[in-house]
């Protein structure tokens, strides 16, 4: 038999009969003695369906332990640590927060390569996990973000509409331009209202910037989003976008994305993520 050679199933096995042994043995004792034992003492004179009790005083070392207990307990919840004064729960918040204080004024104007590298740690942390390493989505458990803040993403927006982010406006709704009128006002969003880049194509922003009329009823004719109703396509292809989406969460059809806005991630940080999503476009 192998499982004999090996020292530590041996050991287990010898460990298992002892305890068996050991446990018939000692349970054959006292079932014996039960049989033959008589108890003395004095008994109360109480008794119950048959069952009599001893007068047997309660042990000193106990009696003191139970009184102890009970002055602790009051000078623990009157003197010591009134409710309400200290928990480490509270302890542990308080220090989180006088970190995340420092680390914010520390970080009060970083750099580019500072926001950089700080919203690649955080990606890596916090966005990886569903978008993968490369941003990529991971063939599809979450939105591709190496094509974000591009123009082909905001034809794609306008073709297929766009919900899950609980704005007051809703849902916007899909197809409401052709390929064709999307791709202008794309090229007019990104060159002209956004301002983050020439365009791909140049000569399409004068009709864009007409068709962009469509946009601005939600979105508002100065792409500000008519004050929260909307996405502000304003700052499209900006860190502040991606902010924008981070504190809104997403409900997506292949599942949710979480909200940040709850203090899990600095602003400081929810900015250096939103540069480094941008950086992984690479149009
Ligand atoms: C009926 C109102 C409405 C109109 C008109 C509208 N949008 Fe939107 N748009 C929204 C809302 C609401 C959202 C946010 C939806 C969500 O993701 O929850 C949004 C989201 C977006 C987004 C961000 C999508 C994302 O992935 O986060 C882009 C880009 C966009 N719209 C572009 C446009 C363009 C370009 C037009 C004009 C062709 C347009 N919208 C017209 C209401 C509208
Ligand atoms: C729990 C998984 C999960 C995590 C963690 C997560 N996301 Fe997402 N994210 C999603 C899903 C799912 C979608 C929506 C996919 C869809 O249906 O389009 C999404 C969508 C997005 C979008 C596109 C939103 C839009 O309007 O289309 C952006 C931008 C984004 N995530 C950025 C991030 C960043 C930055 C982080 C890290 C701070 C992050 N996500 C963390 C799952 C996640």
């Amino acid at each position: 038999m192998n499982w004999l050679n090996d020292n530590v199933n041996l050991l287990t096995l010898i460990g298992a009969a002892a305890i068996v042994i050991l446990t018939v043995v000692i349970v054959g004792k006292y079932i014996k003695q039960m049989k033959t034992d008589k108890s003395t003492g004095e008994l109360s004179g109480n008794k119950w369906d048959g069952i009599e009790e001893y007068k047997n005083p309660l042990p000193m070392g106990w009696s003191l332990a139970f009184i102890g207990v009970i002055v602790w307990g009051l000078w623990y919840w009157l003197a010591g640590y009134p409710l309400g004064t200290f928990s480490q729960l509270g302890q542990y918040n308080e220090e989180v927060s006088n970190y995340t204080k420092r680390f914010e004024s520390k970080w009060a104007n970083p750099d580019k390569d500072t926001l950089m590298g700080m919203g690649e740690g955080v990606f890596l942390v916090k966005c990886a996990p569903c978008h993968g390493i490369t941003g990529d989505g991971m063939n599809g458990k979450a939105r591709d973000l190496t094509t974000w803040g591009t123009e082909d993403h905001i034809v794609d927006v306008v073709l297929k509409g766009s919900s899950g982010q609980g704005y007051p406006l809703g849902q916007m709704p899909a197809g409401m331009l052709d390929k064709a009128s999307a791709t202008a006002v794309a090229a007019y969003i990104v060159q002209d209202l956004a301002k983050t880049g020439k365009s791909k194509h140049p000569e399409l922003v004068e009709q864009g910037k007409a068709l962009y009329a469509t946009c601005g009823a939600c979105h508002g004719n100065d792409g500000k989003g008519n004050g929260g109703s909307a996405p502000a396509l304003a700052d499209y292809g900006k860190a502040q976008f991606i902010v924008d989406v981070l504190n809104h969460g997403k409900k997506g059809s292949i599942g949710n994305m979480l909200k940040f806005n709850d203090g899990r991630l600095t602003d400081i940080q929810k900015t250096a993520v939103g540069t480094y999503v941008n950086s992984l476009n690479k149009e």
